[in-house]
């Protein structure tokens, strides 16, 4: 059997006393592809935003390459080969950010001089 590369159990996340995911556990090996299918709502991009350490999660627990991890930041998920492209590409409207700006998974920072002639 492949390594598994990620495992979450009993992932809770609530916004204001609403529960987002209730209960929700994953696991991901090596060479899979999964889609993570849902109505509007259903949580999806909040499951992946604590398995990149964007969102910090209210209940369950997390490895990462059999790593149990308690605090996980974008950067510390980065560092463990962890990234996420985000739905919201609304984000990069402004031309005039977009020249000055790059984003990365750990936020907004300028670019390299290279990159924006
Ligand atoms: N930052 C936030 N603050 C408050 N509520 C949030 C926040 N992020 C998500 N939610 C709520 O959590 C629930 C799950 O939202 P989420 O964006 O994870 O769903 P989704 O499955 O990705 O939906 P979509 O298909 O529209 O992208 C929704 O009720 C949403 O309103
Ligand atoms: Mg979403």
């Amino acid at each position: 059997m492949t390594e598994e590369l990620v495992r979450a159990e009993h992932i809770g996340k609530s916004f204001s006393g609403v529960a987002a995911l209730r209960d929700v556990s994953l696991s991901l090996r090596s060479g899979e592809v999964h889609a993570l299918l849902g109505e509007n709502g259903a949580g999806k991009s909040t499951l992946m935003k604590i398995v990149s350490g964007v969102y910090t999660r209210d209940a369950g627990e997390l490895w990462i390459m059999g790593e149990q991890v308690a605090d996980l930041t974008p950067h510390s998920a980065q560092e463990r080969g962890i990234a996420i492209i985000h739905q919201e590409l609304n984000l990069c409207s402004s031309r005039p950010k977009a020249r000055g700006s790059c984003t990365s998974p750990t936020g907004w920072r300028s670019c390299p001089r290279s990159w924006t002639g």
